[in-house]
């Protein structure tokens, strides 16, 4: 039947570059999770927005499921296809497509990554300010639809701060232009934004209008050794009382540990339990030397017990390098990854909670903190033992996720904070969403989708 299905394809898109080579459909099926086999039904690769509405309007007639694929370094399962969907793979359609220095926009298709953005704006002299380790693989469709965040948010917010305009193929098949990079639109509901974060269930989108921004002033990089958990959020109040941050980050020594295991370089002869990297202006001597001063005033207060200042760019990136390498460092170990976030203000008790919960429930895993915690997220990976069965060490992890969503909803937080909630997380969206908002989701996802063809069974 689904051979018929894909003849009737081919037939009403006969251009449409379409795959079903084994290798291909193992490749395309799965992202950066690797927990699900991949058994997509084939993968196709529209060239345009026609060729995208084309399949959305077909998999309707024929009652085939799609999953939107962007570069598959999703953390949450949300482009995995496993029960014979079309991974609809929107890699070819990876140009930039307008720039307006006026409006300082980019509007770019949604199979370009994010790193080619990066470049595209600052060829015009501006940045596009969302930026993370996948830089080079992920896409911007795949950044607006699980809403991504990244090491700068602190100053600059999500992805969804920068979304001036969306093309979308709702799962009905209709074409919607969404906003049109209006910065003032006041005709009702901005439905611009339901598709941000929607991770590939009401549609796909088959544009964007990037905003950009001036580029920000020279900045240095800080690392710090921290003793003790409390002083993490101490070193936050010091260094954001005076500092003009971009980024502020922590990882602890079991991160360090697996980082320099895989090639970054530790500065420090003396190990630490926590490590901050903080990122900050540092156009003149002036502000300089203010990092200099807080640096002093957190080791007088015993909140730090070292420091490295970057001097050069090369020296920047390789402190960088310490946090921004800890995902592929781990991913050889299969690790469970939890993408949690809480209020700042209440990221303190917060993090002792979590701390006695995790040092009880898993006293024999490695447990691995890192994350944006000037923003309130932590990424604590559990490394699965070696030579532990996959199967029971996930279940393990299972349980103490439902142990953590008590703690989480205790202090008002969320299941994930920026990596969506896909597959992975389904089981505790009621931890973080009100059975009220499932239900009005659902509802909305019925309006989108009345056929239930965009990217069935993740998120709820
Ligand atoms: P995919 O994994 O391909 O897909 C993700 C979801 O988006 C799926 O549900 C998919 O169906 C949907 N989708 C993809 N394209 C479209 C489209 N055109 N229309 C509709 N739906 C679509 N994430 C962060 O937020 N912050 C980080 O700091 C961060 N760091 C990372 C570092 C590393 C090394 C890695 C591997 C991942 C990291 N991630 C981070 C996670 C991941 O990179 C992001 O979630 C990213 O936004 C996913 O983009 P993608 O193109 O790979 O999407
Ligand atoms: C990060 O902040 O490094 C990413 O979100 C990836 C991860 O959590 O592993
Ligand atoms: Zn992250």
């Amino acid at each position: 039947m689904n051979t018929s299905a894909l003849d009737a394809l081919r037939q009403s898109l006969p251009s449409l570059k379409l795959s079903a080579d084994p290798g291909d459909l193992e490749h395309y099926g799965r992202d950066w999770t690797r927990r699900w086999t991949p058994a997509p039904l084939a993968i196709a690769l529209p060239a345009d927005t026609a060729e995208v509405q084309g399949i959305v309007r077909w998999a309707n007639a024929h009652g085939i499921a799609l999953v939107p694929s962007g570069g598959r370094t999703g953390l949450s399962g949300g482009a995995v296809a496993a029960n014979g969907e079309l991974v609809v793979s929107l890699e070819r359609m990876n140009r930039v497509l307008a720039f307006d220095a006026v409006d300082r926009t980019l509007t770019v298709q949604p199979g370009i990554a994010l790193e080619a953005v990066h470049n595209a704006a600052r060829e015009q002299g501006l940045i596009y300010p969302v930026d993370f380790g996948a830089r080079g693989s992920c896409q911007i469709g795949g950044n607006v639809a699980t809403n991504a965040g990244g090491i700068r948010v602190i100053r600059y917010g999500n992805t969804r701060n920068w979304i001036a305009g969306l093309k979308v193929i709702t799962g009905k098949g209709e074409l919607l232009d969404l906003n049109r990079a209006l910065v003032k639109n006041a005709t009702g509901y901005d439905l611009r934004h339901l598709f941000v974060g929607s991770e590939g269930t009401l549609g796909i989108v088959v544009e964007a209008t990037l905003a950009l921004t001036d580029p920000p002033p020279p900045s240095q990089v800080l690392l710090f050794a921290v003793p003790h958990m409390d002083a993490l959020m101490q070193v936050f109040g010091a260094c954001r009382a005076r500092l003009a941050l971009s980024a502020f980050e922590f990882f602890t020594d079991r991160a360090l540990h697996h980082v320099t295991a895989h090639g970054a370089q530790n500065p420090f002869a003396e190990v630490s339990p926590y490590y901050v990297v903080t990122e900050f202006d540092a156009a003149d001597e002036t502000q300089q030397n203010e990092a200099l001063a807080v640096f002093e005033h957190c080791l007088e207060s015993g909140w730090v017990t070292d420091g490295v200042v970057s001097r050069s760019e090369a020296q920047a990136r390789s402190l960088w390098r310490l946090r921004e390498g800890i995902t592929e460092s781990l991913s050889p170990h299969k690790p469970y990854k939890n993408d949690i976030s809480v209020r700042i203000a209440a990221v303190p008790a917060f993090l002792r909670d979590m701390q006695a919960l995790l040092s009880h429930e898993y006293p024999e895993f490695d447990v691995v903190w890192f994350g944006h915690i000037g923003d309130g997220n932590l990424h604590i990976n559990i490394v699965k033992p070696e030579g532990a069965d996959y199967a029971a060490f996930i279940a393990e992890c299972e349980r103490v996720t439902e142990l953590m969503c008590d703690v989480l909803m205790r202090h008002g937080g969320s299941i994930s904070a920026e990596h969506g909630i896909g597959l992975v997380k389904k089981p505790y969206l009621h931890s973080a969403r009100s059975a009220e908002e499932i239900a009005l989701m659902g509802g909305i996802r019925r309006v989108l989708d009345p056929n239930g063809v965009m990217n069935p069974g993740k998120l709820f």
